[in-house]
């Protein structure tokens, strides 16, 4: 199958190797929101499903995050991170317009030799990534990928908006996606769509070419996360349910065959009818969005490390990654499980820590928002610290770019 360098042949399959999660440790409840906005936490919990969130600590990014769930799936693939010939990172919350949070990433994890961008697909990121992987592998032109979803939405959220804040969370899911010499399993069938009909009914309004922030855009809080909350219910139930079909139709699957749907995490009532909408009982939907509300792009990463870690996915199984998202888009994968989800295990080796070096010559003001700190600060226990921002290497913000 390899050529030379890995490269150039077409291979028999493409397959999950590794898979990897990651979420902050800081928890935010229903109860802690109580103290920001006008909720309860019986509305948050039937209405949602959410019973808490993780909130990244300061020093965190989302490259951060991205970095450690990337190296537990390279772990749990049995690879040297050397070994990753392409870095895919969905996220709709990039630590910087400019470099791409992969290309951060990609030093994180310790890999020189990969090529790095992101997908910005907002929350059905993962699943474009996940396509984008494949795609790259069965052309011949890279063996291993490694594809993270990752948010850090809480900095992007008006925490006075009861309307956005209680959803929202952080965290990032990733996998290793391979070229194998074996037939058969991997991606069966994919959807993917994008209608730009929805293109204002979730969105963050300033930052952009169209509005460049300023004192009047932060003025008028466009630095925030607007949605339009009916509206993306309605296209979220109408299409989850469309997109798996037609992925699992294109897999030549019946529905029925299915072993688990991973749908994106957004809202329990949603995932309740899409069930409704594929004839399945809630058993074969994994659910996770009580222990970590929405994590947009990471949503379905994270849910599909824990599925496998759960024993709730074993080899031959048929499994579908659905989701959606701002766009809005959607996208679906028919996925046949092909690796051993012992192999889990191996993620435990890799420590919850990672850093991105920062430019010596500038400092991030604190990153957190000021609502949120003072609730979780008054929550009892240590204070949120402010430290250096990104622990980093001074010398980086002048090292000479290699000839
Ligand atoms: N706490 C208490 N009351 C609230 C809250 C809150 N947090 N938010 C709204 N309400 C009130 C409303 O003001 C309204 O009051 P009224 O009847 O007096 O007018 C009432 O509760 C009902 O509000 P609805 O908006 O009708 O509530 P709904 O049942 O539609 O639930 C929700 C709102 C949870 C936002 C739901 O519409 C939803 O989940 N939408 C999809 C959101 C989503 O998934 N977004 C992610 C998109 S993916 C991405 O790309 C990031």
């Amino acid at each position: 199958m390899s050529g030379k360098d890995g490269r150039g042949l077409v291979p028999r399959s493409v397959r999950i190797t590794g898979w990897g999660h990651y979420a902050p440790e800081r928890v935010l409840t229903n109860a802690d929101l109580e103290k920001l906005v006008d909720t309860s936490d019986d509305w948050i919990r039937s209405r949602t499903g959410i019973r808490e969130r993780r909130v990244a600590a300061p020093h965190e990014t989302t490259a951060t995050l991205a970095a450690i769930a990337g190296k537990r799936a390279i772990a749990v693939a049995g690879l040297d991170p050397q070994e990753i010939d392409l870095i895919l990172v969905g996220t709709l919350t990039p630590d910087y317009w400019m470099p791409s949070t992969a290309a951060l990433v990609k030093e994180a994890i310790g890999n020189t030799r990969a090529a790095a961008f992101d997908v910005m697909a907002a929350c059905s990121g993962f699943v474009y990534a996940y396509a984008t992987a494949d795609a790259y592998i069965r052309s011949g032109m890279y063996r291993h990928v490694l594809v993270i979803g990752a948010e850090l939405l809480t900095r992007f959220l008006d925490f006075s908006d009861r309307n956005t804040c209680i959803l929202f969370g952080d965290g990032a899911g990733a996998v290793v996606v391979s070229a194998s010499d074996e037939e058969g399993g991997g991606l069966a069938g994919m959807e993917m769509t994008t209608d730009p009909d929805g293109a204002y009914m979730i969105w963050l309004p300033s930052g952009g070419s169209k509005s460049p922030p300023s004192a009047e855009t932060v003025r008028r809080g466009e630095h925030y996360v607007r949605m339009e909350g009916k509206e993306t219910y309605r296209y979220a139930t109408k299409t989850l349910a469309t997109s798996a079909l037609t992925a699992i139709s294109r897999a030549g699957w019946d529905p029925a065959e299915v072993d688990l749907f991973i749908p994106h995490q957004a809202n329990i009532r949603i995932i309740e009818s899409v069930a409704k909408g594929l004839d399945m009982s809630m058993d074969k939907m994994f659910v996770n969005v009580d222990r970590y509300g929405n994590t947009s792009a990471a949503s379905v990463g994270i849910a599909l490390a824990e599925a496998v870690d759960f024993g709730r996915v074993k080899v031959g199984d048929k499994i579908v990654f659905v989701a959606f998202g701002a766009g809005f888009t959607s996208g679906a994968a028919a996925v046949e499980w092909t690796a051993d989800p012992a192999n889990g295990r191996r993620a435990a080796s890799v420590a919850p820590a990672a850093s991105v070096r920062a430019p010596v010559d500038w400092d991030s003001v604190d990153p957190m928002p000021a609502r949120l700190t003072a609730v979780l600060n008054d929550r009892g226990g240590p204070p949120v610290p402010l430290d250096d921002v990104v622990p980093g290497e001074p010398e980086h913000a002048h090292r000479k770019v290699p000839a």
